[in-house]
């Protein structure tokens, strides 16, 4: 099919892509070239050069056998974090190092140096007792916390450093010689890749030769790791045995396979290892691509030879080894030694930032379509969900709505009036979402297209020229995001007075930002082409993405004069996305698989600081079968970013549109989304001020229960709400792992409880997906719904109070006008928190910073695991003024209802049960 848009618009092929476009390990020349390292290639320490300042100690490092010296640099950063540096001393060229991506210029701290040995150097952390002790010979360092080692780094002797060489030609002869560590040994330079290599049409020309590095790191007492999205994969990582690494390189795979570990979309370089008295990470500052090889070694027990008639056992300790390899760049690593997850959320959000802070639209449901044919079509599908009772914030225009794909236009013929158009959607209090791509049609009359080429605003190729590739409007050139002046520039384009036919309920989609080029070497921009500051794409490929989401973003904020929050959901992303916006999984397939694989892509995600993240509702490719619509809707509904979309040649399929009986169940679930909407809200304002993820892998909430390791099917929402999706057909039973030995759990729906740590079997029907809240929480939600968050602002609150087993809970609640930075600027918000002990339930300011005005009241209250009915309940306000309430107990239950009460949100108050 030709999609609509010019002549030279690209043909749309309903094919998953060929796997044979993409590499795999054994096509990727650094990762030959590290692999052939022999072990002889030692490096080692020259600790008579050790210097050491008040932000660092440096050292050097010298490998054997071409005896190219190498700078090492060791740091200690506030909040239990070490940075650990190696790049060369004096390089033919500078060396890229990642910009933009920390936040801040990490607080340091002084490491106290102290000679142990000879041999040895330790560093010592003494206010949280780390030792850093690192040998000369061969080059090692152990990080050992409170005498415990912790992780060991370069003692597989892996360090790999391809120091920049002059081109053969250009050398003088006595240095013709390759280095060992670029040993051709049995294969032709060509295999190696060293200064060029060929993938299937593609020759990589290396303008810079080779220049990867890698380093290993072993985890001691480690098995269960986590984290380097992006991949359909499960949540834990699993080893990769000699061939297979899992490969950081961000790719746009449509239809991608399940249980792989090529690079899709986005790459986020970061770690966590969780054992059950610590969790650690690493986060590897490499932007260029990036392979990671894991060996996990279980615990093993050994049966030694007989001593007298007993069999003596020795318990070997697990350990994770893992590798990781760059093609470009420098070894810059960050350790976090947390050592709970929670620290480990901190640490890392020190360094790269916290989630932003979603307008609340953004939290309810987005319907999208490739595409929404016209106005028309809008105001149809608008009306939908009106007519059907149907809650939605936003409906979204993919590549069709502009004018041949010309992005920050519109299609005259389809969208002649699209003010118009979103004043009838702004009405509603909804909003639109529109695509922007990197990619700019080659159009001298677009003049988007004739400004930045003339203001040398596109990446660039080798020879100079501005780079050309094919996207979907055809031959296109690409934005350099990576270039300040070309981000500053973007973002004007967001003005409303520059984005014609836009207004405030507009927010943006930035897509293909890999970049995707269609006939590019695996669809991407080739490594040579050339950015700002003379930088090889190479070196910065997996970081462009991000650029590109930051100008949105940064856009968006600056149309506003600085007063509203944006809303850009981004397909590429790295470390440190999450400062602005949403990501989602790209192009997934109407398959059961990819509903199930949504769950574990969506916690690795979250773990790795992307708290916001979603997969498309429904499978991007392919017309699912209505029970699939149906379990997808139910398991969004319970994922952070809430979004049904699907490709151009699929039918259609609105909510409505599979029969009353599906209609109903579609309802449902959105609708049990909107109710929990000051919970979601809550939990995002918790992911953006203390840097805990919205949706939880169990590990993360039971982190000393081992048992909790590995589930991939089920997760925590927060704290309270345990959320196990069904994912397969016909179910008619699933088994529920109930963690926690303290723990009491309440079904969401029929409140019957039950103890913690046991499997439980749920009867299933298609109306319901397992949900239950944990004993000892509160959870805010709304008592009425309406058609968008919009029309939601002032209806009352319903607080569920689940008692644990010592007849306590505790919850809290925040928000502000869901909108603005004024949360920010002027304080005003709401942050309440909500205790219930001793037959009190209080409701109390959290922070005394927070002041802002709601008329809301809590108007109903659930309390959960009351043992015997109340004799009195009575509300007091903090004025002193006492109220009876009226109440209903159910003893079967063991719930108390109590509704028709007045207590406004923002006041302090408290309810006596007796
Ligand atoms: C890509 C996106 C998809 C979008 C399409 C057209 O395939 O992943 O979501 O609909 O491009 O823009």
């Amino acid at each position: 099919m030709e999609a609509a848009g010019g002549e030279d618009a690209i043909s749309f092929q309903d094919e998953a892509v060929d796997k044979s476009i993409f590499k795999d390990c054994s096509k990727i020349g650094f990762y030959r070239r590290q692999k052939l390292i022999p072990r002889k290639n030692t490096y080692r320490a020259l600790l008579d050069s050790v210097t050491s300042g008040k932000d660092s100690t440096k050292f050097q490092i010298i490998n054997e056998v071409n005896k190219v010296p190498l700078l090492a640099e060791v740091y200690g950063i506030e909040g239990n974090i070490f940075r650990f540096k190696i790049s060369e001393i004096a390089p033919l060229k500078p060396r890229y190092e990642v910009s933009d991506v920390l936040i801040q210029k990490p607080v340091t701290k002084r490491l106290t140096p102290c000679t142990e040995d000879t041999g040895v150097l330790v560093l010592k952390d003494d206010s949280v007792n780390l030792k850093f002790h690192i040998t000369a010979n061969p080059f090692t360092i152990d990080l050992i916390s409170e005498d415990e080692p912790v992780l060991s780094i370069n003692s597989m002797g892996q360090l790999y450093f391809e120091h920049l060489q002059m081109p053969p030609k250009h050398r003088p002869s006595t240095e013709c010689k390759e280095d060992v560590s670029t040993d051709p040994s049995q294969e032709s330079q060509d295999d190696l890749g060293l200064w060029q290599e060929k993938f299937g049409k593609f020759v990589d020309i290396k303008a810079n030769g080779p220049s990867s590095i890698g380093i290993d790191f072993s985890l001691h007492g480690f098995e269960h790791l986590y984290g380097i999205p992006q991949h359909a994969e499960t949540h834990q990582l699993k080893n990769t045995g000699d061939t297979e690494a899992y490969r950081l390189y961000n790719l746009d795979v449509y239809g991608y396979k399940l249980h792989d570990k090529l690079g899709i979309y986005g790459s986020i370089p970061y770690l966590l290892a969780h054992k059950l008295d610590r969790t650690i990470g690493i986060f590897w500052l490499n932007a260029s691509e990036t392979l990671v090889e894991i060996n996990i070694q279980p615990t093993i027990e050994h049966t030694l030879s007989p001593k007298g008639s007993v069999l003596a056992k020795q318990k070997v300790k697990p350990r994770a080894d893992v590798r990781w390899m760059s093609e470009s760049g420098i070894i810059d690593v960050f350790i976090l030694m947390g050592p709970t997850p929670a620290a480990v959320f901190k640490q890392y959000s020190i360094l790269t930032g916290t989630q932003a802070l979603p307008p609340l639209f953004s939290l309810g449901y987005h319907q999208c379509r490739w595409n929404y044919n016209d106005e028309q079509d809008v105001k149809d599908v608008d009306a939908g969900f009106d007519d059907h009772d149907i809650p939605y914030d936003v409906i979204w225009l993919d590549i069709e709505h502009t004018e041949g794909k010309r992005y920050f236009t519109w299609d005259k013929k389809k969208f002649p009036n699209p003010k118009r158009m979103q004043e009838l959607i702004k009405s509603k209090k909804r909003k639109i979402v529109v695509i922007s791509d990197p990619h700019i049609k080659v159009d001298p009359m677009y003049s988007l297209y004739s400004q930045a080429k003339e203001k040398g605003y596109f990446v660039k190729n080798n020879k100079g020229g501005d780079f050309e590739g094919i996207c979907w409007p055809g031959a296109s050139s690409y934005l350099d995001f990576t270039n300040p002046r070309v981000r500053e520039w973007y973002s004007s384009l967001f003005a409303f007075s520059e984005y014609e036919g836009s207004s405030d309920i507009l927010f943006v989609w930035n897509d293909m930002n890999e970049p995707s080029v269609f006939k590019g070497p695996e669809l991407t921009m080739e490594k040579n082409a050339i950015h700002y500051g003379n930088w090889e794409h190479r070196d910065l490929h997996n970081v462009y993405g991000f650029y590109q989401q930051m100008a949105t973003a940064q856009g968006l904020i600056q149309r506003s004069k600085g007063k509203e929050r944006p809303f850009v959901l981004t397909r590429s992303f790295f470390a440190g996305s999450q400062k602005y916006g949403a990501v989602w999984t790209g192009d997934n397939v109407s398959e059961w698989g990819y509903l199930k694989f949504s769950i574990p892509m969506l916690l690795t995600l979250s773990v790795a600081g992307i708290p916001f993240c979603g997969a498309d509702v429904g499978g991007f490719i392919g017309d699912p079968e209505p029970e699939l619509l149906v379990r997808w809707y139910q398991a969004g509904a319970y994922q952070p970013f809430f979004r049904g979309h699907a490709t151009m040649n699929t039918k259609r399929r609105e909510p409505w549109l599979f029969g009353e009986e599906h209609t109903k169940l579609i309802r449902e679930a959105i609708k049990e989304r909107y109710a929990l909407l000051p919970y979601w809200y809550t939990l995002f304002y918790r992911a953006h001020v203390t840097s805990e993820p919205v949706m939880r892998p169990l590990w993360v909430e039971f982190p000393k229960e081992l048992e909790t390791f590995s589930v991939e099917d089920e997760y925590m929402l927060g704290s309270a709400l345990l959320i196990h999706p069904i994912t397969e057909p016909k179910i008619t039973m699933v088994d529920v792992f109930l963690p926690g030995f303290e723990e009491v759990w309440y079904d969401f729906r029929t409140f019957v409880h039950w103890e913690g740590a046991r499997t439980l079997k749920v009867p299933i029907a298609l109306d319901r997906i397992p949900v239950f809240q944990r004993g000892g929480s509160v959870v805010p939600m709304k008592t009425a719904l309406g058609r968008s968050t919009g029309w939601m602002t002032h209806l009352p609150y319903e607080l569920l109070v689940a008692l644990d087993t010592k007849g306590s809970a505790k919850g809290e609640l925040y928000l502000d006008d869901g909108h603005s930075f004024q949360y920010l600027h002027q304080k005003q918000f709401l942050h309440r928190k909500f205790l219930f002990c001793d037959g009190i339930l209080s409701s109390s300011c959290a922070d005394e910073n927070g002041h802002y005005h709601s008329e809301c009241v809590v108007e109903k209250v659930l309390i959960l695991g009351i043992n015997k009915q109340p004799s009195s309940v009575t509300t007091s306000s903090s004025d002193g003024q006492e109220k009876q309430v009226v109440f209903t107990y159910c003893s079967k239950t063991a719930v108390l209802h109590l509704e028709k009460l007045s207590l406004n949100v923002g006041a302090n108050w408290e309810i006596h049960v007796k």
